[in-house]
C-alpha cells in the first residue's frame, strides 16, 4: 500500500510508505475488537509496534490517560505520528518512542500489540509472543492487562498455558477464521513448522484457514516468595 488507505468502517484514514507494515487481517480484526471494547479508557497504555497507527488511533479515541506508542525504527514511528496527527490532531496525550519491544521505561495499566509472528525473523517465531508473556510484567502495574492478537498457527493453547504459568488470567475475547496470506506459502520452513502445531490450521474445500484470536490477560497479584535470592525491592520487575 502506498498513498492513502481509508478504512471506512472504523473511520481510519491511513497512509503507508517505505517499509511500513501494511495492516493485514490480523491488524484489521484487532482493530474491530478494540473498537468494540473500551480497554484503554482512563488508563496509561503502552502500544508495542504501532505501525501505521491503525490501533493507536482507536486507542486514543477511548481517551486513555496517556499512550506510549513504540516502533523499532524512527522512520516507522514517523508514519505512526503522521497518521495519528491526520486522524486525531496533534494535541493528544501520546508519546512516540523508538524501542526494542519491551525494552523501554515506565509502568502501565495496559499493553496492546499485534506481535510479529510469521515474519518475526527469529529462530523461535513465537519470540515476540513469548517475550510478552515472560516480560510484560516488568512494564505492567499490579492488575495490569495485556491485549494482543495471534494466529492459531502460533499455538493459542500454548499461549494460554504460558500466560497462566506466568501469572496471568487470560481468555480469548474474540476469534475469526481467515484464509492464509500468500507469503505463508512462499516460506517453506513456515509451512513445515505449522504442520506440527495442534489445531494450527484447517483446509476447507481446498482453502487453508487460520484462526485469529484476540487475547485479554490480566496480571494476578504476586508477592515474591519468602527467601527469593534477590529481594523484590532490588529487582527491575
Ligand atoms: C505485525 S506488525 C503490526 C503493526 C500494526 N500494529 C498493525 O497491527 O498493523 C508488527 C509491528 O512491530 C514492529 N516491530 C518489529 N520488531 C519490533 C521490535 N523489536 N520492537 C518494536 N516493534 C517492532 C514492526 O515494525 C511492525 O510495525
Amino acid at each position: 500500500m502506498t498513498g492513502t488507505h481509508a478504512d471506512a468502517d472504523l473511520d481510519l484514514d491511513l497512509s503507508a510508505g517505505g517499509d511500513d507494515w501494511r495492516p493485514t487481517p490480523h491488524g484489521r480484526f484487532l482493530a474491530q475488537v478494540l473498537a468494540e471494547h473500551p480497554f484503554a479508557g482512563g488508563k496509561d497504555v503502552l502500544e508495542l509496534g504501532a505501525g501505521v497507527a491503525n490501533h493507536t488511533i482507536l486507542l486514543l479515541r477511548q481517551e486513555p490517560r496517556s499512550l506510549v506508542a513504540t516502533e523499532i525504527l524512527p522512520e516507522l514511528l514517523d508514519s505512526t505520528r503522521a497518521n495519528v496527527e491526520r486522524n486525531c490532531g496533534a494535541n493528544q496525550p501520546i508519546e512516540y518512542r523508538v524501542a526494542d519491544w519491551l525494552s523501554t521505561e515506565g509502568t502501565f495499566d495496559l499493553v496492546v500489540t499485534n506481535p510479529p509472528f510469521c515474519k518475526s525473523g527469529k529462530q523461535n517465531r513465537r519470540y515476540f509472543i513469548d517475550s510478552l508473556i515472560l516480560d510484560a510484567h516488568k512494564r505492567l502495574r499490579p492488575g495490569g492487562e495485556l491485549v494482543f492478537i495471534q494466529s492459531s498457527m502460533a499455538d493459542v493453547a500454548k499461549t494460554l498455558a504460558r500466560l497462566d504459568e506466568n501469572g496471568f488470567d487470560a481468555r480469548v475475547v474474540a476469534s475469526m477464521d481467515g484464509p492464509f496470506r500468500d507469503y505463508y506459502f512462499e516460506d517453506d520452513a513456515f509451512m513445515a513448522e505449522i504442520q506440527r502445531v495442534p489445531d494450527g490450521f484447517k483446509v476447507v474445500e481446498g482453502t487453508h484457514l487460520e484462526t485469529l484470536s484476540v487475547i485479554h490477560a490480566k496480571l494476578r497479584p504476586f508477592t515474591p516468595h519468602e527467601g527469593a535470592h534477590i529481594p523484590a525491592e532490588r529487582r527491575d520487575g
